[in-house]
């Protein structure tokens, strides 16, 4: 079989009692221990004189590079995390475009292939991860690697009319075109490109389902990354308790939890999600005291001004919420920017009685899924899920809520905590086919099987 070469922007290995780097980092983690390869990208680092290191752990190669500070700047910071990432979240409103940044997102990525080159034999199928690196297969081919290249897009495809917002839409998206197979997350993110491909250049849907744009022939799938549920499981069950707060209710038993996880980004709705949890306790007072909720937020690209912004937005409505509502006793809302060790949150969601997942905006959220694995099958807890995460497509026995409504949000709260067992475990199975449907090895065996098969028309390389 031939070797797996994986490429996304920062390779983030999970250590034992180490945090996850976010969803990528978990997948593309999940998916190459199995089968072993290489991970190539960025390690982190940013300096004068970047360094590039190769470590083996495992059947996996770890091979790493350091930026410059410009690099830094206009590939990461700029074109990927205040351009792209904002506006395929929907968010053009705090998005910005300069065109330094992009050529440098264009450069970065030719370098990056430079340095791959090397490491390459013919037989390897390479697979490209996530928004930072669009252009990285049309680099590779005009180096004239020959190899099969994949490409999945771990965040949302957004509509044309939101994509067109980026000036150089049609060239980004022309060196898109370069890849054999294209991976989406959800059927909406396809639709949404195959509408740009055939509406904005003219590009055809073949009789094979493959699509033609720019001269080139490709194909697009829909992928949804998914979770390892027993593994999740069994860590959850030995991990329950061991870091969970204590408090008493009003009668002397344990508090109810609600739990959140997210980076600490304005596509996961947390303001809405404080000012629902604030809603909900105005509102069914006869909760409070007898609830908690522990939202964990770790810190996330933090020199980017839109994520300075929600972060004070957050400190503000948090102290205001506890402020107004703690008693000495009784602290309503748990908020932590650390980031905590998987394990410990396997074990969190499984003591708590509600998973609050509210993204704005999600191409898949991981949360949601680990929160459904984590519970005890049992008394498992209830998962209340934003319509615009891409979990919803597969978890539809969630509370699904929208997390523009604040009241509905607080009622599903409330209908969470009086939820009938019966009803929590019918839920709870129902979700738990869906994600046992839709695993981790699928996610990984169906894309792969589907770039090694795919038999593209020949290519125009002109
Ligand atoms: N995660 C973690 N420690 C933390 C916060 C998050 O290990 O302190 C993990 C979480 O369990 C999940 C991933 O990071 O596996 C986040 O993935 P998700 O798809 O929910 O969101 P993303 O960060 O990719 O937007
Ligand atoms: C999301 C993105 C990943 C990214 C991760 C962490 O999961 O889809 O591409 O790696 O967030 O963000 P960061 O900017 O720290 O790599």
């Amino acid at each position: 079989m031939s070797r797996l070469v994986v490429v996304s922007n920062r390779v983030a290995p999970i250590r034992e009692g180490k945090p996850a780097a976010g969803g990528l980092a978990v997948g593309v983690y999940e998916a190459l221990r199995q089968s072993g390869g290489i991970w190539f990208g960025w390690s982190g680092e940013v300096s004068a004189n970047p360094q590039t290191h190769s470590e083996v752990v495992g059947n996996i190669n770890y091979v790493t590079l350091g930026l410059n500070k410009r690099d830094y700047d206009q590939y990461y910071r700029g074109f990927s995390n205040a351009t792209l990432w904002p506006i395929f979240h929907y968010r053009i409103d705090l998005a910005r475009y300069s065109r330094e940044e992009y050529d440098g997102y264009r450069r970065v990525n030719v370098m990056l292939a430079e340095k791959l080159k090397p490491l390459l034999k013919p037989d390897d199928i390479i697979w490209i991860h996530d928004y930072h690196l669009i252009p990285f297969a049309e680099a590779c081919r005009m180096l004239g690697i020959r190899n099969r290249i994949g490409f999945f897009l771990h965040i949302p495809f957004p509509a044309p009319e939101i994509l067109t917002a980026i000036p150089p839409h049609n060239e980004l998206l022309k060196t898109l075109c370069y890849y054999d197979l294209i991976g989406f997350q959800t059927e909406t993110d396809r639709l949404a490109f195959q509408d740009y491909i055939v509406r904005e250049v003219r590009g055809l849907v073949e009789s094979d389902g493959s699509l033609t744009a720019y001269g080139q022939n490709f194909r697009a799938g829909v992928y949804p990354i998914g979770v390892v549920p027993d593994e999740i499981a069994k860590v959850a069950e030995s991990y329950k308790g061991r870091r969970h707060p204590v408090g008493r209710n009003t009668e002397g038993g344990p508090r109810k939890t609600i739990i959140s996880v997210d980076r600490l980004d304005y596509s996961k709705g947390l303001l809405e999600r404080f000012l629902a949890y604030e809603e909900f306790l105005d509102r069914f007072p006869e909760h409070r005291r007898n609830v908690e909720f522990i939202q964990i937020a770790p810190t996330s690209r933090s020199d980017v001004k839109t994520y300075q912004r929600i972060r004070e937005q957050l400190e503000s409505e948090a102290g205001h919420l506890n402020g107004r509502l703690s008693d000495l006793d009784w602290t309503p809302l748990h908020y932590l920017n650390k980031s905590h060790d998987r394990r410990v949150l396997m074990g969190l969601f499984r003591a708590a009685n509600i998973g609050f997942v509210t993204p704005l905006r999600d191409g898949m959220n991981l949360v949601a899924k680990e929160y459904v694995a984590a519970q005890n099958p049992a008394d498992p807890g209830v998962l209340v899920l934003s319509r615009f995460a891409g979990a919803a497509r597969e978890l539809t026995s969630a509370l699904i809520i929208n997390p523009y409504d604040r009241i509905g949000m607080a009622e599903a709260l409330d209908r969470a905590l009086r939820m009938p067992l019966e009803e929590r475990k019918d839920r709870y199975e129902h979700m738990m086919r869906a994600i046992r449907a839709a695993d981790l090895d699928a996610w990984r065996d169906n894309f792969l099987r589907d770039l090694r098969s795919f038999v593209s028309r020949p290519k125009d390389l002109s």
